[in-house]
């Protein structure tokens, strides 16, 4: 596709060794791709990004509003990740620059993690496996069970949740979910009315809920004690949704068999710093580093997802998936001309992206000083947020750069980019 800026002139930067996956697909699209294997210091990056249309970062990269302001030809950044709290959105937001992120590429990988989860609670692996490193052969079936036949409550039946039902319903247990959404079930799966309802039934729960002020501690001694006696729990979703020590005295009444928890309440900073919590030394209960969606696997597929992002919206103008401006899913037309068909100035048709303060009355103004160049406006697409607006205009046959003239005069124009 063409676009009216020679894509070998588009600079992406991308640092923290981003998949190569990612930077596959920016170079095959023809971009110029500058990659870091770590994550450079504010200095660095400001060089870095001078003349840097497209900047990717993962979780350590703090992109502030000075790393913004010294990248004038930015236009989106991309967070390989699915955490965007390390970028001055609002800021990114009155330059007209989208940030994109990956919120659903490890969904696979927290699913099948789950899973094993599930199967090594019931078969208590990680006791068996803890007592053969100690030099102990403890060949016995007690407490060990199988799955079939067993009863899971998903507790968030959204991307994760939902292929957890598909997962475990093909190693034959009987699914239940509780959600405050209505949602369709996979299989034979069963919506429940109440949480209560599906911790009463379940032998295991799981949850995969957001962090929200509903699921604050969602989990708590008197959802605890509903569960039944003998069942497990899962947390792989958010710490602050299992109320921990609550968690820790239901295991050690016996009341639960085991829980699994790749996420808490408070979390060490970095590999120095000790992991504490009621939780530790407790029999059949698994820990992990809140490592529910790294995989090798998950990583391809972010840097996958928002490379593709990053090309829509270079080549398109599509900012589906943005986190900080408004989202315009757009149709790929047959605006953009081969070179050799291209009409002269005047007589094209073009696609402009207007970025604009949202306030009464720019869009009225845009449309008059198209319609003063005789252009018409054959499609236009709109969204807004309550303080930016992003207009695309199809418009034809026109000189576009006089468009882009005249749009620039728009005292409320943030960003106004053309496209053939
Ligand atoms: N452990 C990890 O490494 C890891 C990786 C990815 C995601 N996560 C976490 O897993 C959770 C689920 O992720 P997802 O991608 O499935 O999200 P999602 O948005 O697709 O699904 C969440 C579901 O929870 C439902 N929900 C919201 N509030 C609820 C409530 N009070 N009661 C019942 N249901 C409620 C929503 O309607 C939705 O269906 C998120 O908290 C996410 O941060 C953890």
């Amino acid at each position: 596709m063409r676009t009216s800026f020679p894509k070998h002139k588009i600079k992406a930067v991308l640092v923290e060794g981003i998949h190569p996956a990612g930077v596959g697909l920016l170079r095959d699209e023809g971009f110029q791709v500058e990659a870091l294997p770590s994550s450079p210091d504010p200095a660095k990056l400001a060089k870095l990004v001078h003349d840097a249309h497209l900047l990717g970062i993962r979780s350590k990269t703090d992109v502030t509003a000075a790393i913004l302001d010294a990248a004038p030809r930015l236009l989106a950044v991309g967070c390989f990740c699915i955490g965007t709290n390390q970028v001055a959105l609002s800021h990114a937001a009155h330059q007209g620059v989208p940030v994109f992120n990956s919120p659903f590429s490890n969904t696979r990988s927290v699913a099948e993690l789950t899973l094993a989860e599930i199967i090594a609670l019931y078969r208590r692996l990680t006791e068996k496996s803890g007592l053969m490193h100690l030099g102990q052969w403890d060949k016995s079936a007690a407490g060990a069970h199988e799955v079939r036949g067993r009863t899971l409550g998903i507790v968030g039946y959204g991307h994760i949740g939902s292929q957890i039902s598909v997962l475990a319903e093909a190693c034959g247990m009987r699914v239940l979910f509780y959600d405050i959404v209505s949602k369709m079930p996979l299989g034979n799966a069963r919506p429940v009315k109440t949480l209560n309802d599906l911790l009463k039934d379940s032998d295991v729960v799981t949850l995969h809920v957001p962090a929200t002020p509903l699921t604050e501690r969602m989990i708590g001694p008197a959802q605890l004690k509903r569960m039944k006696p003998g069942a497990s729990l899962i947390n792989n979703a958010r710490g602050s949704v299992v109320d921990v020590d609550a968690l820790a005295a239901a295991l050690k009444s016996g009341h639960l068999a085991g829980a699994a928890l790749d996420v808490f309440p408070v979390e060490p900073a970095g590999k120095g710093e000790s992991f504490e919590s009621p939780l530790r030394a407790l029999p059949n209960v698994i820990l992990t580093p809140h490592v529910g969606g790294s995989t090798e696997e998950a990583q391809a597929s972010i840097a996958e997802d928002v490379a593709t992002k990053f090309i829509k919206f270079v080549n398109v103008g599509t900012t589906t998936g943005a986190v900080n401006v408004p989202e315009v899913e757009l149709p790929e037309q047959a605006i953009f001309e081969e070179p050799s068909a291209r009409k002269p100035a005047g007589q094209r048709r073009h696609r402009i992206l207007h970025f604009h303060r949202n306030v009464p009355g720019v869009l009225s103004k845009m449309h008059t000083l198209i319609a003063q160049l005789g252009a018409n406006i054959s499609a236009e697409y709109l969204r807004t947020t309550e303080d930016i607006g992003y207009v695309v205009l199809d418009v034809d046959p026109t000189d576009g750069e006089k468009v882009l003239a005249r749009l620039k005069t728009v005292p409320e124009t943030i960003k106004v980019r053309l496209l053939w």
